[in-house]
């Protein structure tokens, strides 16, 4: 017997196995062997919301949740965003190491000269709703970029690949920004290759009568920050529905349109969205007590709190929080920022929270940043999803290379009905439905 396996009795028919234990996690293939019986079908794990279920071997992003750690392929986030920027952190996750300077020129000239989107995506742009939310048709629009790149369905190889990962990290603002543009009912903006990624990114959304727009230099670096917190943070939600739904082998533009829908809602990439609108709903820093009642009643949730991995303060929300100081000697302060402080405070203090290790997470204040550099709240999960593009398609790229990776399709537990027979439509009871 090994030292590291796990030694089970099946109660049910009194058999042992051993089962290896390799990187801390049994296969849950080698539960299948546990059966009563020729007719059974075999021992499931059942983990509805993955708890506890490792689906890949990851060598991108590191999160210790307890210690409140985060790596991007070994680096400290708060190394990466106090001396690095956006591009250069896509590259290393993209690539796994920080490039040379010459990696570095190439990759730049690359994302650069690809921004532009072709002209016929200005037309789908136009036919949405003048109030359409920019996550809808930010979703929309990536799925619709697979029509002009048929060739990116041959995702088996590797220069295809890498070409449409330049096209995806480059278009992206593009999209987000003509978004933007088109709820404010504004001309869309074309990209300038003069400038930075966030840079060219402000100047798509905030440009107007002026010849050249000149991005301001603390909210540039602000928002190059933000890209950088934002741009992987291993399976969660939308990278999971990102690798689930390429290991069909689908275009990575329809697998990453899975990824922002998933990001979209309120529990995930939502949540900055949420946690503003909550904050005005709030209204004053005296309602705060009256609010963390509603919480712990359970009517109500605090938003921008609490993690599925991280039991103690997301790395992510110090950085952020230290930041806004900056932003807002720039914008002006956030008025809701008091709110937002005292709510912390309370929380922090609570037993309600503190023993659940509810603490703030990424999207607590960024929207208040956000806010403050003049976007809407609709825009906020857009700028979590811009950055986030890198770090899905490292997964994807990932996935795609890993030889145990197969069709994502978990087994279920079926409690429904056993057979029975269909009875005609006149001929059923009328509270069941069945024959009476
Ligand atoms: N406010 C109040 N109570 C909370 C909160 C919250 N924000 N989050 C969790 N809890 C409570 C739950 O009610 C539960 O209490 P119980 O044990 O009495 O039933 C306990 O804490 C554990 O919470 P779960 O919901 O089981 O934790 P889970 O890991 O499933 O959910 C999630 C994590 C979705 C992030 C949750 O904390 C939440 O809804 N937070 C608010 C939304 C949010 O901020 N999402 C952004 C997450 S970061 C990101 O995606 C980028």
């Amino acid at each position: 017997m090994t030292a590291s396996s796990l030694t089970v009795t099946d109660n049910r028919t009194g058999k042992s196995y051993e089962i290896p234990i390799t990187n801390g996690a049994i296969r849950a293939m080698d539960l299948r062997q546990m059966r009563t019986g020729p007719e059974d079908f075999g021992l499931l794990a059942y983990d509805p919301a993955f708890t506890n279920t490792a689906s890949c071997i990851s060598r991108i992003t590191e999160i210790d949740g307890d210690r409140g750690i985060l790596r991007y392929r070994g680096y400290p986030i708060e190394e990466l965003a106090e001396r690095s920027n956006y591009l250069e952190v896509a590259y290393l996750i993209l690539n796994g190491e920080l490039p040379t300077i010459a990696q570095m020129d190439e990759w730049v000239y690359e994302v650069t000269h690809h921004t532009w989107v072709h002209e016929n995506v200005k037309k789908f742009m136009d036919g949405f709703h003048h109030d359409a939310h920019a996550m809808g048709m930010l979703c929309s629009a990536v799925a619709a970029l697979s029509t002009f790149y048929p060739e990116a369905k041959n995702g088996g190889d590797p220069g295809t690949r890498k070409l449409q990962i330049v096209r995806l990290v480059a278009k992206m603002p593009t999209l987000a920004a003509f978004a933007y543009r088109h709820s404010l009912g504004m001309p869309y903006a074309y990209p300038d290759n003069d400038l930075s990624y966030t840079g060219n990114f402000l100047n798509m959304l905030f440009k107007t009568t002026e010849v050249k727009y000149q991005p301001n230099a603390t909210l540039e670096r602000a928002l190059e920050v933000l890209f950088i917190l934002h741009a992987d943070h291993e399976q969660n939600c939308s990278t999971n529905a990102v690798r689930s739904v390429g290991s069909s082998q689908v275009d990575p533009y329809c697998a990453l349109a899975g990824g922002v829908a998933a990001l979209y809602g309120p529990l995930h990439g939502g949540a900055n969205e949420a946690v503003l609108r909550m904050l005005a709903e709030i209204g004053s820093k005296d309602h705060v007590p009256a609010f963390i009642k509603e919480v712990k009643s359970g009517k109500d949730k605090l938003m921008g709190f609490g993690h599925r991995v991280y039991k103690n303060y997301d790395p992510r929300a110090t950085i952020i929080k230290r930041m806004a100081d900056e932003v807002f000697e720039v914008t002006r302060p956030n008025p809701l920022l008091p709110i937002a402080l005292e709510l912390e405070r309370i929380a922090l203090q609570d037993d309600y929270f503190v023993s659940r290790k509810l603490y703030p997470n990424v999207d607590f204040y960024s929207g208040l940043i956000y806010q403050a550099m003049g976007f809407p709240v609709e825009m906020f999960p857009v700028l979590f999803a811009i950055p986030r593009t890198s770090g899905w398609l490292a997964q994807w790229q990932e996935m795609r290379n890993d030889p145990e990776q197969k069709i994502a399709r978990p087994r279920q537990l079926y409690l429904g009905a056993g057979k029975r027979s269909y009875v005609e439509i006149g001929k059923r009871d009328e509270e069941s439905g069945t024959d009476g």
